[in-house]
């Protein structure tokens, strides 16, 4: 498109009278005035035109749809605060005011807390029975979701009275991550499946395998809603993918390796895997820990300016799927 009306331009050069504006009777200096004008204002038009094309050509290859679509991000940390190191963190979401819920796992030390963020101190706690070992938790009006881990139950629990609750059933494989955009429940088991589910009647409504180039995401685990993405901790691994919930693709990865690297540097033992993010929408703050781990952090992204070589991503953000049963 741009070569042709380039090559346009000369034609409305060799006929430069039909566009000629009328000009004072009988002056011939203004009218090779007009030409130099004329001849000025065309070279001018051609070398924007280049100058365009020069800057359009550089903005495809640094935004190409690969670049794009491959993001990756590196962290840096805003503010560390303090965790529960004897937390199991499944769920975490941000609920207003400096403060967050989570929900913790293990059998017989499973729970849902309200936890000031800027202490850690516990403001309310319900443990659940020992039959259950907690999972991922959304907050959806005055109610909060969770899912337990290897079993299709769910608890729904009033934000303001964790003793007001109700049992449901859902129709994922596995219960592991929840998170909403206010409307549907997004879930996942395990699996590379990214759920929503229907916050009425907790029907599954829509499923969406989720992928990185040509190979599928499993242990999708903890799950949060940014921004319309979706993100998602990777099980056993260092990393946060983010999703589109449209059609399950991978839209970028955040490496996270330097939160553990800093933790067991510090001396820190008994540290299992990264798991919990929260988003405060109000002031963009993000917020991510780990099971069993001393600290939470706020962090920041930044989009990494060298794209890590082939295959790196994969080995460090992909594991392969695991199948555990109920003993
Ligand atoms: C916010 O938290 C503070 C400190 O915990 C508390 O005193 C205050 O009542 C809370 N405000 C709201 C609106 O919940
Ligand atoms: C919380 O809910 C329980 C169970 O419905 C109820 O017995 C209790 O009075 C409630 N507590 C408060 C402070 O509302």
């Amino acid at each position: 498109m741009a070569g042709g009306s380039l090559r346009k331009k000369p034609h409305k050069r060799s006929s430069p009278k039909e566009a000629q504006p009328p000009m004072p009777s009988g002056s011939s200096s203004s009218r090779s005035n007009y030409r130099k004008i004329s001849l000025f204002a065309m070279v001018f038009l051609v070398f924007w035109v280049l100058i365009v094309l020069c800057i359009s050509s550089s903005m495809w290859t640094g935004l190409g749809s690969d670049a794009r679509l491959d993001q990756v991000y590196s962290i840096e940390v805003v503010k560390e605060f303090p965790h529960d190191p004897t937390a199991f963190t499944q769920g975490l979401l941000y609920g207003g005011n400096d403060t967050l819920f989570e929900s913790t796992g293990l059998r017989g030390q499973s729970s849902i807390r309200k936890v000031a963020l800027q202490t850690g101190k516990i403001l309310a706690l319900h443990k659940m029975d020992d039959s259950y070992f907690g999972e991922g938790l959304t907050l959806l009006g005055e109610r909060l979701f969770q899912v337990t881990w290897l079993e299709n139950i769910g608890f729904i629990y009033d934000r303001n009275n964790f003793s007001k609750f109700e049992k449901f059933t859902h129709q994922m494989q596995d219960g592991w991550g929840l998170a909403t955009d206010g409307k549907v429940l997004y879930g996942s088991d395990g699996t590379s499946t990214l759920y929503q589910i229907d916050p009425q009647t907790l029907k599954v409504i829509q499923k969406q395998n989720v992928k990185y180039k040509d190979h599928e995401v499993p242990n999708l685990n903890e799950l949060e809603y940014v921004n319309g993405e979706i993100w998602a901790n990777v099980w056993e691994t260092d990393c946060i993918a983010r999703i589109s919930h449209e059609n399950g693709v991978v839209l970028g990865w955040i490496l996270l390796p330097s939160l553990r690297q800093g933790l067991l540097k510090a001396g820190r033992r008994n540290l299992d895997v990264l798991n919990g993010i929260a988003w405060d929408s109000d002031r963009n703050r993000l917020f991510v820990t780990g099971k069993l781990w001393p600290k939470l952090y706020e962090i920041k992204l930044h989009p990494v300016r060298e794209k890590p070589s082939d295959g790196v991503i994969e080995r460090m953000c992909i594991r392969k799927p695991v199948q555990f049963v109920r003993q």
